[in-house]
């Protein structure tokens, strides 16, 4: 068969016409090195020419040089070579590599298959048509093999092939082959996969990668690369509603107002009548403009700017629907996460959500279960670790347009980034919202924070005293609320010690207890605030993401954060309770400053080191803090 590329020399407009009209397909590969998969990607690329001459030259030589393979070019050089530039660069994860042959065009999203690179897969897969897990056919289905199926399942891709690689280390036994099909197909039956193929293989001599192999007269089915060329995708894309995540307002000048992005489904005319979610604003579509001028029309994946015949508000982050079918908008959702940090997933803990080009912080407040690999099973978890997935209750600080990820893979679909270190910790699919009773929001009353703090003659603050255990917090805080009481001010503490008699009797000191702890706290210290008191709260609280979080929860200034500052061999030489002693003796589990870490504010509106002054020049200093910026010489702002 004459290749396609023949067409340039012949008849040119033939050849670009054939190319522009083939159809695209996206897929992933997942499985080790050592199952073969950059051998299988070399394979595809090198059988389809896809390797430069020059490129070519050089595996030959390396190849003999490594001697791996014989005689024969070792086609794995040629991806790992790529893999190791790639490994020394720290932002690009997944490389997607381009082929095309004449039936089709290609995009291959490779991805390090070691286990803690589950992040990368999970980037390649959510956007794949088809995935093929490699499976060496001398061990079988792994683990490893069970938790990318998984993975791929839940990401939306619907075709599967399994590569049954390494054939050729048993002489092509059918029965081989058989006993892994049966397994594989056991297993993931109620994964949802439209189709799964089994192919057997072998990446190294190219049996059935590209064409059919005589040494499997037995295997009836299609080579890889002929699946791959007639595999067929629905369009459900572009059947999908229409969705541009808006990017960015475009106001060059005051006769224009375009908004721009990339439409992540659906197909939009002039003419066109829009809703924006989540403000629900309507308009019109005026014009169409792309890179390449104005159009009629657009679709998926085409950067577009909208025009519209009215001036409405739209902003960064928003959605534009069609009025047939808009996006919802919610701020609670039931969503599927897999987890991809060495740092576990802590419920309570703020993540910000990343949706599209809207980020609002968000948190898990109901771990559900956590979903076992091996049998689907759930299990009860506390917390999530690395590659696990569970099934959780989110909830976002503000609401979000979007679809469940079932119907739209783009606008249901999430990360989530720690605040501390903005590293991506988890991906996540949008199950369903979970509707809050239209009628439970927050109360506006009559009377509110000024109006109480007026009457009070104050202004609201929040002292967070942390520090470690014996550091001098609750004497501190206990000496500055009696100064205030002196001073006719009204206060309250919250203090470690009580508050784990009665609103926190069911929590111990593993971090996801204290997190919890410190979430509860924050949430009642912003009510006592909010009843126009000057509120101390002294705990140990020891991460600064929860301190950060309570912050968070408060106006401007009125989260005061004071560092307890005592070093530990101080504080355990006191030891007024006797429970350093304890936790050396290994009497106390996960005891701060012993095995449980504490972090250390970064920028506290007021340190305390308590080697230098006494408790009760400390005090005072909190007190002058608070007479210096305002909070005692009643409300000035109304
Ligand atoms: S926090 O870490 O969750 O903020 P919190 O301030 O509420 O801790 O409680 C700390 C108090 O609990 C300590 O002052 C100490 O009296 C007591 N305690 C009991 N076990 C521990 C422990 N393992 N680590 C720290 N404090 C403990």
């Amino acid at each position: 068969m004459a290749h396609l590329d023949d067409l340039i020399a012949t008849d040119i407009h033939a050849y670009l016409n054939a190319q522009e009209n083939k159809s695209f397909l996206r897929f992933i590969t997942c499985g080790s090195v050592d199952d073969g998969k950059s051998t299988l990607i070399g394979r595809l690329l090198y059988d389809s020419k896809l390797i430069y001459e020059d490129q070519l030259a050089t595996i030959e030589k390396d190849s003999k040089k490594s001697g791996t393979q014989g005689d024969k070019i070792d086609l794995a050089l040629l991806v790992d070579g790529l893999a190791a530039e790639r490994e020394q660069g720290i932002t690009i994860d997944v490389a997607y590599r381009f082929f095309s042959t004449d039936k089709r065009k290609f995009i291959v999203a490779d991805t390090p298959g070691h286990v803690q690179y589950t992040r990368n897969m999970a980037t390649g897969a959510s956007t794949a048509d088809v995935a093929v897990l490699l499976i060496d056919a001398r061990y079988g289905v792994q683990e490893q093999t069970r938790r990318h199926a998984f993975i791929v399942s839940l990401l939306g891709v619907k075709n599967v092939v399994v590569a049954i690689n390494k054939m050729d280390l048993n002489g092509f036994d059918q029965s081989v082959y058989n006993a892994i099909e049966v397994e594989f197909r056991e297993f993931a039956k109620d994964l949802g996969f439209t189709d799964i193929t089994c192919i057997p293989m072998s990446a190294l001599d190219g049996d059935n990668v590209t064409s059919k192999s005589d040494k499997s007269a037995w295997y009836k089915g299609p080579s890889l690369l002929s699946y791959l060329e007639n595999v067929e995708i629905d369009a459900v894309a572009l059947e999908a509603p229409f969705r541009l995540p808006v990017q960015w307002v475009n106001r060059p000048n005051l006769d224009f107002r375009g908004f721009s992005g990339t439409i992540a489904s659906g197909v939009i005319h002039t003419g066109d009548e829009i809703i924006v979610i989540p403000s629900g604003k309507r308009s019109t579509v005026k014009d169409i403009v792309t890179y390449d001028g104005t159009r009629e029309n657009a679709r998926e994946d085409m950067a577009v700017t909208l025009t519209l015949t009215d001036e409405i508000d739209i902003s960064r982050g928003d959605i534009i629907c069609r009025t047939d079918s808009p996006a919802e908008q919610a701020d609670q959702f039931q969503a599927h996460i897999l987890w991809m940090s060495e740092n576990v997933l802590y419920p309570g803990r703020q993540y910000l959500l990343k949706t599209g080009n809207k980020t609002v912080p968000a948190s898990v407040s109901n771990l559900k279960h956590r979903i076992d690999i091996n049998d689907f099973s759930e299990a009860s978890a506390k917390t999530l670790n690395l590659n696990e997935v569970g099934v959780t209750t989110l909830s976002l600080s503000a609401p979000i347009a979007f679809d469940s990820y079932n119907q739209n893979r783009n606008t249901g679909s999430f990360i989530l980034i720690d605040r501390q270190t903005h590293e991506t910790v988890g991906v996540g699919m949008l199950d369903f919202a979970l509707r809050r009773a239209k009628n439970v929001v927050w109360q506006d009353l009559d009377v509110n924070k000024n109006i109480r703090a007026q009457q009070k003659n104050q202004k609201p603050a929040l002292l967070w005293f942390t520090g470690l255990s014996g550091s001098g917090k609750s004497t501190i805080a206990n000496l500055v609320e009696k100064r205030l009481l002196d001073l006719g001010r009204h206060t309250y503490t919250l203090d470690g010690d009580n508050v784990r008699h009665g609103l926190n009797r069911d929590l111990g000191f593993t971090k996801a207890d204290r997190i919890e702890n410190i979430r509860r706290i924050g949430e009642v210290a912003k009510l006592m605030v909010d009843a126009g008191l000057i509120t101390m709260a002294s705990f140990i609280s020891p991460y600064r993401a929860e301190r950060q979080m309570a912050r968070g929860l408060l106006a401007d200034g009125e989260f005061i954060e004071i560092f307890i500052n005592t070093p530990l061999d101080v504080a355990e030489s006191r030891d007024v309770k006797g429970l350093y002693a304890k936790a050396r003796a290994g009497e106390i589990k996960n005891f701060t400053g012993i095995d449980s870490e504490y972090q250390a504010p970064k920028n506290p509106e007021i340190e305390i080191k308590t080697t230098e002054i006494s408790a009760d020049i400390a005090a005072e200093r909190i007190v002058n803090y608070l007479q210096e910026n305002g909070f005692l010489s009643g409300h000035e702002d109304e």
